[in-house]
Parts: structure tokens; sequence; C-alpha cells
């Protein structure tokens, strides 16, 4: 494994808040792979910040009748706020329309300009000559070319993953009046991508055709077998960063070329604050890039953003990019715009001190390899008979005979039986499982063989049943509750990337020494024969029939 990592999670548009889509496919995992890297002792920067350029913003701004800069702070806020409070761990949380960013941005342009990594091309574009507006990306909606989804937006078709020109639509319409365009002759800057097409074929579906996953590698292929062509890195619009070479007067720059340099903005404003240095985190060659995101995004962080970074020169490439698919909602697509998702700022308030549930409930049933569906039904269950009736009940059992039996006092172990032995054995090995599946993306089968100790310190307990032995054999119980501990505090360790609410509730249950980590649990013991334990606390409550219905009233109404 290397020593550094630089993880980023896209950049949320600013024009909505966030909901379990988002969580599932990016934040969630993205999060469990940091948290995890650090209890490695790697040198980690996880990144993210907010999207607060093209339509998707203006667009916003005009249905609400406020400004754009009204409508980014709006939403900058109440999404960073309810990341901080769900306990997403970001190093740091940057916006694009900081200074830094438009400074670091136009760089990017202003050197691919001088090297010339750029064509420009004149061509007629489609305008709507009542909006007296340039009409690209989301300002056009019309019919998909490759798989006639009627919605289809200018860059892109959100139905079949197809990158697109807004002349590419069919039958386009005005987003905004509404009218059919006219077309208008204009000049842009193109980034030639058919130039990147021999290096992205080695780079990708060569040299990472068995590490990258498949979704991934499709798209990639489908993409470069059609044929890679240029594609415009600049916008006649008023909201965005202007094109600072000459001819670029009312120009920005394309929403998707300033949008992931803002991962490398937003390095630069944190080491900024914390006296570091940001080029390692993305210049050096020893340094692991991670791009977290959801399979919408993969052209951009696959194909568009690697060939900027390769034009540039001394930039590192992504490791891996592990996009997710959808999560679907009650068996129906999420949809901002039809308010058909649950939103996390709400959530947040409908179930305080509930983080770690719904980490747990999209980890558990995340979209890794296919789109997956989120009930409230199944929340509801994997809360009540996993959550409370395996995790929770287990270290419950144990802290309440803790107690009743030793005053909270760890006992000192007698002889080791063979159960006890196997018991001990399956604990040592589980961060090794744990690890290599998180390694590998695969957090669901992680998030599984960490609950997997839960039900094995059931097992133990119920095969064991100390509460039988008590009077009769006291110097077993002492070995089977300070066994049955031992796990426990493995869970307390193990469970801290998934769970980390939790976690951290019950390392101080077990007055867990903070010194401890996942490298520890291979090496018993982690509670110490004479250790004081702390206060048990339920760990997690049932969710009521009644909390579920309120949910999907609120859904349906
Ligand atoms: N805002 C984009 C979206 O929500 C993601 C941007 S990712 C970045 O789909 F790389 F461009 F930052
Ligand atoms: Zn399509």
């Amino acid at each position: 494994m290397s020593k550094r990592y630089t993880i980023t999670a896209a950049l949320p548009y600013t024009n909505g808040p966030i909901h379990i889509g988002h969580l599932a496919g990016v934040y969630v995992p993205a999060d469990i792979y940091a948290r995890y890297l650090r209890m490695r002792g790697k040198d980690v920067l996880f990144i993210c910040g907010s999207d607060e350029h093209g339509v998707a913003i203006s667009m916003k701004a005009k249905k609400e009748g406020i400004s754009p800069k009204e409508v980014i702070d709006k939403y900058h806020n109440i999404i960073k706020n309810s990341f901080d409070v769900f306990g997403i761990s970001f190093d740091y949380y940057g916006r694009t329309s900081s200074e830094m960013h438009r400074e670091t941005a136009q760089e990017f342009f202003r050197t691919m300009h001088d090297k010339d990594c750029f064509e420009t091309q004149t061509t007629e574009q489609l305008y709507d000559a009542k909006e007296d507006q340039f009409l690209a990306d989301r300002y056009v909606v019309g019919t998909c070319p490759k798989c006639n989804n009627p919605e289809a937006y200018g860059d892109q078709c959100e139905s079949c993953g197809s990158s697109l020109n807004a002349t590419d639509l069919i039958k386009p319409k005005s987003a905004l009046s509404g009218e059919s365009p006219s077309l208008k002759t204009t000049t842009h800057w193109y980034l030639p991508l058919d130039r990147y097409e021999d290096f992205l074929r080695s780079w990708i579906l060569e040299s990472h055709k068995s590490d990258w996953k498949t979704n991934v590698l499709g798209q990639v292929k489908s993409w470069i077998d059609d044929g890679l062509k240029p594609r415009a890195v600049t916008r006649d619009l008023s909201w965005g960063i202007p094109v600072p070479v000459a001819g670029g007067e009312n120009k920005v720059l394309y929403v998707w070329f300033d949008a992931p340099i803002g991962y490398i903005s937003a390095t630069k404003e944190w080491a900024a604050k914390e006296g570091k240095d940001w080029k390692p985190y993305w210049q050096d060659k020893n340094t692991e890039l991670v791009h977290f995101i959801g399979k919408d995004n993969i052209v951009f962080h696959c194909i568009i953003f690697p060939s900027v970074l390769k034009a540039m020169g001394n930039y590192i490439l992504p490791e891996n990019v592990p996009a997710n698919e959808f999560l679907n909602l009650e068996g129906q697509k999420l949809s901002t715009s039809k308010n058909w998702a649950v939103w996390l700022h709400e959530y947040l308030e409908d179930f305080p001190e509930k983080q770690d549930v719904l980490r747990y409930v999209l980890t558990a049933n995340a979209p890794e390899t296919k789109d997956n569906d989120f009930t409230w039904s199944d929340f509801q269950t994997r809360n009540n008979s996993e959550l409370v009736a395996i995790f929770g009940n287990f270290i419950n059992r144990v802290m309440v005979l803790m107690q009743k039996y030793y005053d909270g006092i760890v006992p000192a172990p007698n002889a080791y039986t063979e159960a006890d032995e196997a018991t001990l054995a399956e604990l040592a090995a589980a961060p090794n499982k744990i690890a290599q599946l998180i390694e590998q993306y695969k957090f669901r089968a992680a998030c599984q063989e960490m609950i997997q100790l839960a039900r094995l310190g059931n097992k133990y307990l119920a095969d064991e049943e100390p509460w039988k032995l008590i009077k009769t054999n006291p110097n077993r119980v002492a070995t089977i509750i300070h066994t049955a501990l031992q796990v426990a505090a493995g869970l307390a360790i193990t469970s801290e990337p998934f769970l980390p609410h939790t976690a951290q509730k019950l390392r101080n249950m077990l007055q867990l020494d903070g010194n401890l980590g996942w490298d520890n649990v291979s090496t018993l013991p982690l509670l110490r024969t004479g250790q004081q334990l702390g206060d048990s606390t339920l760990l997690f409550e049932k969710v009521e029939e009644n909390a579920i219905s309120m949910q999907m009233t609120k859904l349906t109404t």
C-alpha cells in the first residue's frame, strides 16, 4: 500500500440538498475508505466541496427568482452542515466560487492554451432568441440520439450515460422558453479528446483492466470505441469562470472543465490553512489518487479530467475510480425535481443520533455492481434485526454480565478451551479480511464481515452460557467474559469506518485505550485484566412502525 492518498468525492452541485442517492453512491463509501486508511496510519487527504458553476445553478436561481450567488450560498451551507452532522470526515470542504479556485482553473486553461492543447472552432450553436441566450448543457432538452430518452440534456443523457453535444439532440427545446432554438454562430475552445485515445486505451483499458470495476471499464471502452471527439470547454454564459485569454470576453469555462480542478484548488486552500505543501498530493508518484463518483460522472473523471491532467504534465492520474450505480427509492428513480427523495438534512432532523443507521443501511445495500432500491421497510428491518438484534444485543449482553459479575472490572482469564481459542482466532483474522475487501472497494461485503464479528460474539455467549455457570464454575465464567470482551473491543475498532458514532460510544463504554487501533486487533488482548470499564449505554434502538409510516406519508404527499 502507498503511504499517501488523495481521496476525492464528487463535488455536489449547490442547486439542491443532498439525498440518499448521493450518499450511497459517493459519500458513504468514500468516507469508509478514508476512515479506514487513516486507521492504517496513512497520510490521507479527503477532499470535497461545492460545485457552484454551470447551468444547474443559473436555472435554479431563475426558478426561485434569486441570484445565483444566493442559490450557492444557501445550498452550500445546507450541504456542508448536513455532511458535518452526518459525520463525513472531509479534511477540507471547498467551493468553486472561491478566489483560489478561479485562479487555479484559469491557470489550467491558460497553460493548456499556451501549450496548444486546444483547438478553436467556429460553429452554429443552438440559440434562444427570446431569451438572448446560447443554449448549452441543461439549457437545452431533447431526444437522445443514442437511446431515444426524450429528456436528454445538451451535454449528457442521464438515461444511457452518453456524453452529447447540444446539436446532437433530436427535436431540441429551450429549457428557458420552451421554444425550438435557432442557430447562431459562435467560437469556442475545444479539448481534442481524439488526441488522447491511445493514452486512454493503454492507461485504462490495458493497465487497469483487472483492478477497475467492470461497470467503469465498460463505459470507458464504449466511449473510446465510439470515437472520441473534440469537446468544447468554454460557453457563452455569464455565470462561471471568465475565459482568461484574448477572445474570451463574455465567455466562461465549461463547468465540467473547472469543477474537477476544484479538487486541486481545495487541496491548495487546505494546505495553506494547515501550513503544508499541496503538491505531493497531486504530483508525487507515490500518492494514490482515488475518485469516488456516481456512474453519471464516469466520462468526466475517466476521460476528460485525466486528459487535462495529462496535458498539464506533472500531475498524477487516478489509481482508481470506483464509480457506483444508482440507488432507487421505493422502486422509483430518485428525483430532485419531483421531490422523490430522502433528504439528508431532513433525515437528520427526523432521526437525530441515528446517523449510523442510515450509513449502515446504505452500505449494506450499496449499489456497487447494479442499481439497488432503498425502502423504508428495509431500513426498519436492517435496524431492528441487524443493528439492534445482533450488534447491539451482543454488546448489551456482555456489558450487563460484566457489571453484574465483576463490577465492570475486566476479569482474569483461566485456561482457554477450544471454543475460546477458535473465537479469538476468528477475531484476530477479522481485520485483515475486512481490510482486503475495503481495499477492493467492496464495502458491502466488508461491512458484513464486521457484523459477522458481532454474530460471532452472540454465538459464543449463547454456546457457552456463562449465566448458567456463574454459581458452579466462576473460573470458567471469568474466561468467557474476558474473551467476549475482546470481541467487543475488536468491534469497537473494526466498526469505526462504517459506524463511526457507534464505534466512539463503544470505545467510551469499554474505556478502550486511545492508542489501540486497527493493527492491534490481530495481536490481542485489547482489554487488560483489571481494567475498569465505563458506563453502558444502548447503542441502537428499535425503529417503530409509526416512524416508518411517517416517512412513507412524507414521501407520497
Ligand atoms: N456536480 C457534479 C454532479 O453532481 C459532480 C462534479 S464532480 C467534479 O454530478 F469533479 F467535477 F467536481
Ligand atoms: Zn441516451
